[in-house]
């Protein structure tokens, strides 16, 4: 079975054609990521307009290679995310579906990035399973016991692990978008490790949620106090303790609830799942927790339209497009 898979949640636009939920046969991505760096952050205006100019011509790119009658079916992320922007993609999905006669399913962005784990896969996760959504919207834990139940067992109180990421680069006059600036920044780091001057956020307490606006306020608190010039190495330094932080914060949370649910896989999505320092502390909960771990092949930890076709395939089902509305909420219903 093909689905053309769209996704506009965000400031990524993506189209793409995927086989059975695994095989992806063409797969076209756009970003407004630029248009943002100067404001350090998403602007939501901005990503909208920039997602009316590029979707059709992403739309056009995914499916130039393929036989229009082949594809079976159009699957739309229909949020959470940004308003503007979910709009441009469902309207679009809605009108094709129904000048295409194809079939319409809408797909949570948030079941999307568990699923961007069965694309090109060699070994598919196993069920029940814990998700970790990590990106710029969101930090969300979810239980899922089979491939079509979803229960958010956690979420951030406040920032999301990327937001935070990125507003801590901002602070330390680095550009947009900050994770990839701070792993950079942090690896430099040649200092001998002491105990880190940031609170783990929310370590020992009984619940599943995040918190990291904590530990960005005592990142400015730190060099403030500290009166530090933010020379290459004292970026370094607090890049290195400020990635450790939200690092051990999320991997804790992971564990705790590996075990309390004993599950089989832990599945990572979201841009943030690129962090290789992130990447290693899971595998060490994997191995405490007897569970395999699994991050998406690279390209498929963005926001991609690749996930929302897989995730169609093994998850979703299809509705009568005039009822499909955008949804900028969080909810799996
Ligand atoms: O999933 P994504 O592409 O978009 C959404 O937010 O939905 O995630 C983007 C986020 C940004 O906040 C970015 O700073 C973060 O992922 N990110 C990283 C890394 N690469 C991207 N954070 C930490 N380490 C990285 N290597
Ligand atoms: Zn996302």
């Amino acid at each position: 079975m093909k689905i053309l898979g769209i996704e506009s949640t965000c400031d990524e636009t993506g189209a793409a054609v995927v086989e059975n939920g695994t095989k992806v046969l063409a797969n076209s991505l756009a970003t407004s990521a630029l248009e943002h760096a100067r404001f350090g952050g998403v602007v939501p205006e901005v990503a909208a307009r920039e997602q009316v100019k590029v979707l059709v011509p992403t739309l056009a790119s995914a499916v130039k290679d393929v036989n229009f009658d082949s594809i079976d079916a159009i699957a739309v992320s229909y949020g959470p995310g940004l308003i503007g922007s979910l709009l441009v993609g469902v309207e679009s999905a809605k009108a094709l579906a129904l000048a295409w006669e194809k079939p319409l399913i809408p797909v949570n962005h948030l079941v999307g990035h568990i699923y961007s784990n069965w694309l090109e896969a060699k070994r598919l996760p196993q069920f029940p399973l814990i998700g970790l959504v990590v990106s710029g919207g969101h930090t969300d834990l979810v239980y899922m016991r089979n491939s079509r139940d979803f229960n958010l067992i956690g979420s951030t109180l406040d920032d999301a692990a990327g937001e935070a990421f990125d507003k801590v680069a901002r602070y330390l006059g680095l550009p947009y978008p900050g994770g990839p600036q701070i792993e950079k920044a942090a690896i430099g780091f040649c200092g001998v490790a002491g105990k880190n001057p940031f609170p783990v956020s929310m370590a020992g307490k009984d619940n599943s949620d995040f918190s990291f606006s904590g530990i960005k306020t005592a990142v400015v608190r730190y060099v403030e106090k500290n009166h530090l010039k933010l020379t290459n190495n004292y970026i370094s330094m607090v890049a290195f303790y400020f990635e450790n932080a939200v690092v051990d914060s999320i991997a804790s949370r992971v564990k705790k609830s590996a075990t309390s649910y004993k599950v089989r896989s832990l599945v990572i999505g979201g841009g943030v799942a690129a962090n290789k320092r992130l990447r290693r502390a899971l595998l060490r909960v994997a191995s405490e927790t007897k569970t395999e771990v699994y991050f998406p092949k690279i390209g498929f930890s963005v926001d991609n339209g690749a996930m929302i076709a897989a995730a169609a395939f093994f998850a979703g089902k299809p509705v009568d497009p005039l009822t499909i509305q955008a949804d900028s909420g969080l909810h799996f219903d």
